[in-house]
């Protein structure tokens, strides 16, 4: 070894040997210093990237809360396990007061830079989602509102009931054939096919093959494993996002293509038939409708905007009602008998002459307490999203469960940590059992403040109607019409976490309880109690 090599080398041993000192002062003078937590999540953000790569950070995130929530000599929770670290200056926090402060309607806490690592590295662009300025915020999600609303929801329940018609077809497919088939695959193309049409007016055409179609589920889900993972470190996005485009045709760039070719087509319809009512179909969709907003005034809500709200509801709402659709009709199998009550609630409505025939509407089910209990139910027991929705702590600093948080620290609550917390759920909050929401409207209501499935505050999902719209048709529907089965009872599901908490492998068979004849009236084969 040369003179000048080794003088290189000592040199950067120093730089290292000074950069860990400083770790380990800074994680020792650190005023939050006696918050519990893993040990290495004191030092560096690595902890939480291993955490988060490890794919299971919602089961590792509740074990830590219950971890250090040592109760005292009278069996009361210290509230020492309420707040976690997860990162230098990250918390996670297991608190209903804290849920009141952070994600309040008003909140002056914005989004974590986390967030940054799922949008468009360029910076004019923004979408609802992962948008970090609370004001351009708004006003975007202002002008789009309308396009969320229930009335909105009337036009596209057409587009839903063609989707739920083609998924019958083939599950009378499977029954026909006794096959075994997984769940989550059938959720997911449902789930793709409704916000394809109910956006771009055209279904990806899963359901019709029954397969991924130029692997846009899996680019999406690569795209996922991307943004949780490098939102860890989302200062590297910049840089990462633009290697990773020099892949072929990675991530999310085949949906950008097929997006773009829907918006096109529409457009130049427009162009020529002045009346955008004409040329597609229900008239319903999203596109539609902001390709009207873009007509009537180009510079409120351009191009780019229509294409970025598109491209924003396929990613924000496909997996996500498909993990939720699973986490139903998984519970109902895997508690037959909920399943039981539930089809007694469905057969009643009928034998009364309330749900029409062939598909029960969203007006019908929602008169159906106990279905929509099930579907709650299945929501906090498998909420979509799998890490906490990590919020800026603001300028003057915050106190929550009691602790002084300086400006700029990160809080946030998973899901996932507050849906199987006790004291709020109750003593079985980790068992399905929807009855919990139909016992007292003063517990119920306050388990209703904590309900984390679609977020909270300003930053609530903005699809919640319409994804509620898609699981309360589909799910009657499925129940009348076919009887599903798990092939192992006892069987957990595996599931991968990347920000999403999709479930693998749920094995099951179906049988059918009508035969739909051609003039679309039924004959009943089978009792949905037999
Ligand atoms: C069961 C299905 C769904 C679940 C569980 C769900 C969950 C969520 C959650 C938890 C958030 C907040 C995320 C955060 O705070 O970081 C969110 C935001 C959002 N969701 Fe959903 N979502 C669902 C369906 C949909 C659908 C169908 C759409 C679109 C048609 C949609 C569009 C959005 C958008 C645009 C945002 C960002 C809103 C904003 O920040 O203003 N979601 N969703
Ligand atoms: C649950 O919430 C309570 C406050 O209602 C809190 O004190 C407690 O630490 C939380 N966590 C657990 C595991 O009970
Ligand atoms: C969803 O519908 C309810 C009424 O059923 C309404 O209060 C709420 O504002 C709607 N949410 C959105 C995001 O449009
Ligand atoms: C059927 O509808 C009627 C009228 O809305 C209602 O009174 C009745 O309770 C409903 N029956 C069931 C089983 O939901
Ligand atoms: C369809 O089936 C349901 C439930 O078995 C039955 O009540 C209804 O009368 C049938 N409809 C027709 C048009 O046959």
């Amino acid at each position: 070894m040369s003179f000048h090599t080794s003088h290189v080398i000592t040199f950067f041993s120093i730089l290292i040997v000074i950069r860990l000192l400083v770790l380990l002062v800074q994680a020792w003078l650190h005023p939050l210093r006696d918050v519990p937590g893993p040990f290495w999540a004191r030092f560096s953000r690595l902890w939480y990237l291993h955490a988060v790569s490890r794919g299971d950070f919602h089961k590792i995130n509740v074990g830590l809360h219950q971890k250090y929530d040592r109760t005292n000599a009278y069996g009361v929770p210290s509230g020492v396990g309420s707040v976690v670290r997860i990162a230098p200056g990250q918390y996670s926090i297991d608190d209903p007061e804290a849920i009141k402060i952070i994600y309040s309607h008003s909140s002056p806490f914005v989004k974590a830079p986390w967030y940054l690592a799922s949008a468009n590295a360029n910076p004019e662009s923004h979408d609802l989602f992962t948008d970090r300025n609370p004001r351009r915020h708004s006003e975007n999600r202002r002008k789009v509102a309308a396009l969320y609303s229930m009335t909105s929801l009337v036009a596209m329940e057409g587009y839903v009931s063609e989707c739920t018609s083609v998924l019958f077809q083939r599950l009378s497919e499977l029954a026909a054939s006794a096959q075994t088939f997984d769940l989550q695959h059938w959720m997911q193309y449902y789930a793709f096919d409704v916000i394809g049409s109910i956006t771009l007016q055209k279904r990806f055409g899963f359901l019709d093959v029954g397969a991924d179609q130029n692997g846009l589920i899996a680019a999406l889900h690569s795209y996922l494993v991307y943004s949780a993972r490098v939102g860890v470190y989302s200062e590297w996005h910049p840089l990462l996002s633009k290697l990773v485009t020099l892949l072929p045709m990675s991530g999310i760039s085949r949906l950008q293509a097929f997006a773009e070719q829907q918006i096109s087509t529409a457009s130049n319809n427009l162009g020529h038939e002045k009346d955008v009512s004409i040329n597609v179909g229900q008239g319903g969709s999203f596109l539609t409708r902001l390709l009207k907003m873009h007509s009537d005034n180009p510079s409120k809500l351009t191009k780019a905007d229509i294409f970025t709200t598109c491209i924003t509801n396929i990613g924000a709402g496909s997996d996500t009602t498909s993990v939720s659709l699973t986490s139903v009709m998984y519970h109902l199998m895997a508690n037959p008998s909920k399943y039981e009550t539930l089809c007694a609630e469905i057969h009643e409505a009928d034998k009364q002459g309330n749900l029409s025939s062939p598909y029960i509407s969203f007006q019908e089910a929602q008169k159906l307490p106990y279905l929509q209990a099930c579907i709650k139910e299945a929501l906090r027991m498998h909420p979509a999203t799998g890490l906490p929705l990590a919020r800026v702590v603001p300028e003057g600093g915050t106190t929550l469960c009691g602790r002084f948080f300086p400006a700029g620290s990160i809080v946030g609550v998973n899901a996932w940590v507050i849906h199987s917390n006790k004291s709020v759920f109750g003593a079985d909050a980790e068992l399905y059992r929807p009855e919990r929401w139909l016992e007292s409207s003063e517990l119920s209501s306050a388990m209703d403040r904590n309900f984390m499935a679609f977020g909270g505050g300003a930053r609530t999902c903005i699809g919640k109607n319409i994804s509620l719209l898609e699981i309360g048709t589909l799910v009657p529907n499925l129940i009348r019409a076919f009887h599903f089965e798990l092939v192992d009872q006892n069987l957990e599901p595996e599931c991968e976490n990347v920000w999403f908490v999709k479930q693998k492998n749920i094995r099951c068979k179906v049988r059918s309880l009508q035969v739909t004849s051609d003039s679309g009236k039924n004959v009943s084969v089978n009792d949905a109690l037999g």
